[in-house]
């Protein structure tokens, strides 16, 4: 069985460097074992063709950008075939751009940067001034630490975790860290904004453990292998395009270089240059896809629970949150709809008119999404069981039989996504529930997750020519299976599917919402939930949440009320907690949570045009929606490791509460004038300020000058939305501007022109003048109005 080279997808996610006059504008090395191609001129891909030659089993000489990393003895000395091959390429093909000189030193430069590699393949980039900017360490390698079997046996009987050869790696990178490095990314890991000192594995797991720190939970749900490297005078990221399990050290083993290794696949990884974290989200977006925009009613608020387990308990729910006068658009249902667990069926016992239940929510504004888990339950006669048996669609032992595991109804297959044929089949399932009035499909256990041992790394998936195996599959199965669904919805529906996911790789952002999975109800998730979702967002994740209030474990009053807070501009806006503990439904305590829960539900709902602006603004250029203050004030070191502040788009800064019992907070407020949210008071930034905070205060500022487009208030979100906009307008002594984007909210048609962008300028005297910057959507507002603070 092969299982090199495979590239999954290169249209997925390279499909836009390789339109129109990107193409190859820059290949310095062509048909040798390492090719650097200046895919733009800030953007280098480095891929080595033929890594079986770089394989640790042939022992080349590779001390820099490849370093064989075990076993350690003698490497050969002569130079390798590879070597003079470079050479020859380098100068046969690379005309003005490259040359040779007297210390074997091949050079070549984009308009933005000079890229040279020497004869032992270490690679340095530097700036078009001659600075580097990222160069392979050439220095000694640490050692890893080596413990005894027994050593290691002794330490987990004592309970202690042990990571131990567990992420052995086949190849690895290893980058020189000149001192001044900050590290943001690598998608949902554990711990705070800056990975300098961490290291991570990318292999989606499920580990319902309650995850805080590093270095116990080196992975999580999603493997999302890119990073953004902020320096004093400069900013890059690297995309280490691998979806085996890989591994990053950032600064771990040593202060002096970092490193990215993986267990198989290919060398393959992006360098993305840019001026600012912006830009380079914007060229790592442009490989990977951006968050398509979403419907409307997405942004609004979501009630979950893994346990609302009747038609009448749903509708009930439905009917507490309009009598609490609660802004409410969508109610999930878990596994707990599904007969026996089965996939695409409805127990009719308690939910015996699912299509009845959706059209009576509908009218009154809420809409319905279901999970849904890729373990197919085995039962002949099941359809789905049964169509998957017949075709080979399910994942095999490599004796060719099913393989199966146990989820949530027993024992279970496993579906091959790798096969475009499996997906499409899997994605017209979705018809079963788009039928009865389902508005979005939430994909659940999708690591893939499963309960009698993970999946061997040898389990096969046939895929539609190549089969591959496990090991190769694991960490893009989820994002297989969001694709399917994305893809089914789109032709079920007609309408912007809505799908969130659990695992991830780097472009799921195209098919899919994420929450970060199973946290619990304790503070310190609250408090982590900020740098992960600013880092998710900067990874190219832009729509994403935790489940407020806490999945596991019991939430309290006060930590509800906190979390409601800290996420009322969360991308995705989702309170879900699970079966076994404490209800926290906003009306489950008392009379003061569930004033302070209604107040920042109002709140989002004002917000959602704004919202809706960002999400477009993200769509043109990959921006997250909710952002740490370093993208905005990128020179000022203060907001560096900023951890429990973000900013929303550019103009509102948000600045939870985060510790049980605290009713006061220090807040950085960067340069500019901040106008306080709730006092209007004017605050002049570039210093921290002491922040009264009572429970029913979260504090936010708004940016003196900015003008954030609101809705009257409604407690959900009409398709096409209000009919009324409200400038809130935070005077300064400056003219503003502002571009707002409009369209129906529901379907595809913007993308033939059908969407207002309306040019909103106000001058120094605070006189608004509107003009249309695009106009081809019929139903323009009955009202603009400006308010003035
Ligand atoms: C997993 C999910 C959780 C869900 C539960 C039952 O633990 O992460 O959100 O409620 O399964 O389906």
């Amino acid at each position: 069985m092969s299982t090199f080279p495979w590239k999954y997808e290169l249209s997925d996610h390279s499909c836009s460097i390789y339109a129109g006059d990107l193409l190859n504008k820059y290949t310095n090395v062509s048909g040798t074992p390492l090719q650097i191609e200046a895919v733009t001129d800030t953007t280098l891909r480095i891929h080595a063709r033929t890594l079986e030659s770089f394989a640790v089993e042939q022992r080349p000489k590779l001390t820099g950008t490849l370093t064989a990393v075990s076993p350690s003895d003698d490497l050969p000395q002569e130079k390798t075939a590879c070597d003079a091959a470079l050479r020859t390429a380098f100068t046969g093909t690379a005309s003005s751009d490259a040359s040779q000189n007297n210390q074997s030193l091949l050079t070549f430069a984009t308009k933005a940067l000079q890229i040279s590699l020497d004869d032992e393949l270490h690679l340095q980039i530097c700036s078009l001034g001659g600075t580097p900017l990222c160069s392979d360490y050439t220095g000694k390698l640490q050692e890893a630490e080596s413990l005894t079997e027994e050593e290691i046996e002794q330490m987990r009987e004592e309970g202690h975790v042990v990571h131990a050869g567990d992420d052995a790696c086949r190849f690895q990178i290893t980058k020189s860290l000149y001192g001044d490095e900050v590290f943001y990314g690598l998608g949902d890991k554990t711990g705070f904004l800056n990975k300098m000192g961490y290291d991570y594995t990318m292999w989606n797991t499920d580990n319902p453990d309650p995850h805080v720190e590093n270095p116990t939970f080196k992975a999580l749900y999603k493997s999302i292998p890119f990073f953004i490297t902020l320096r004093k005078d400069c900013v890059y990221g690297i995309f280490f395009d691998n979806h085996y399990k890989t591994s990053f050290d950032m600064g771990y083993s040593s202060t002096d270089y970092y490193s990215i290794g993986a267990a198989d696949g290919e060398l393959d990884y992006y360098f993305i240059y840019g001026d600012t974290i912006a830009d380079v989200i914007k060229n790592y977006t442009a490989l990977t896809g951006r968050c398509p925009l979403p419907q409307l009613w997405t942004l609004g608020y979501h009630q979950s629970r893994w346990g609302y387990s009747s038609q009448q308990e749903v509708l009930e729910l439905a009917e507490n949150f309009i009598n609490n006068d609660l802004p409410c658009d969508v109610i999930h249902m878990d596994i707990d709809y599904m007969d026996n667990y089965k996939v695409f069926t409805v127990d009719k016992n308690k939910f015996p008119d699912l299509s009845g239940l959706s059209n009576t929510l509908q009218d009154k504004g809420i809409r319905l999404v279901t999970i849904i888990d890729p373990g197919t339950k085995v039962e002949k006669g099941y359809h789905m069981y049964d169509e998957g048996v017949c075709n080979h669609y399910f994942a095999q032992t490599p004796e060719g039989d099913i393989y199966e595991n146990v989820v949530w109804p027993g024992d279970s297959v496993f579906p091959d996504y790798t096969s475009s044929t499996v997906r499409n089949w899997w994605g017209s399932q979705t018809k079963l529930l788009v039928d009865q009035g389902i508005s979005g499909i939430w994909n659940d256990m999708n690591e893939p997750a499963s309960f009698r041992g993970p999946l061997p790394e040898n389990v096969v998936f046939p895929g539609d020519d190549i089969p591959r195996l496990h090991k190769e599959v694991h960490n893009v199965y989820g994002h297989l299976m969001a694709k399917a669904t994305y893809e089914g919805l789109k032709e079920t529906s007609g309408k912007r599917p809505f799908v969130i996911t659990r695992a991830c790789y780097s472009g799921s952002q195209k098919y899919s919402t994420a929450w970060t999975g199973d946290n619990q109800s304790i503070w310190t998730h609250l408090k982590m939930s900020i740098p992960q979702l600013l880092n998710l967002g900067m990874s190219g994740m832009p729509f994403v949440g935790t489940d407020i209030g806490g999945f596991g474990s019991n939430t309290t009053p006060e930590l509800l009320c906190r979390w409601i807070q800290a996420s009322c501009f969360a991308p995705l806006f989702r309170n879900h907690c699970a079966k076994f503990s404490r209800c926290q439904e906003p009306w489950q305590f008392d009379r003061q949570t569930l004033d302070i829960y209604r107040t920042y539900l109002k709140l989002r709902y004002r917000f959602i045009p704004y919202l809706y602006d960002l999400f477009y603004e993200e769509s043109q250029t990959g921006m997250p929606i909710i952002r740490p203050l370093v993208m905005h004030y990128q020179n000022d070191p203060e907001v560096y490791e900023c951890n429990d502040e973000y900013l929303v788009g550019d103009r509102i800064l948000v600045a939870p509460v985060t510790d049980q019992g605290a009713h006061v907070r220090p807040v950085y407020l960067p340069e500019g004038i901040w106008v306080d949210y709730w006092t209007k008071e004017r605050i002049e930034g570039g210093k921290y300020i002491l922040q009264d905070a009572p429970l029913d205060i979260c504090p936010i500022y708004i940016k003196a000058g900015s003008i954030i487009p609101t809705w009257p208030q409604l407690n959900h979100i009409p398709d096409g939305g209000a009919k009324e906009l409200i400038l809130e307008y935070y005077t300064s002594d400056a003219p503003a501007e502002y571009c707002h984007y409009q369209d129906n909210g529901t379907d595809f048609s913007y993308e033939n022109g059908e969407y207002n962008i309306y040019h909103f300028h106000i001058d120094s005297d605070g006189h608004l003048t509107t003009s249309m910057d695009h106009q081809g959507y019929d139903h323009l507002y009955d009202a603009v109005r400006l308010s003035a603070h």
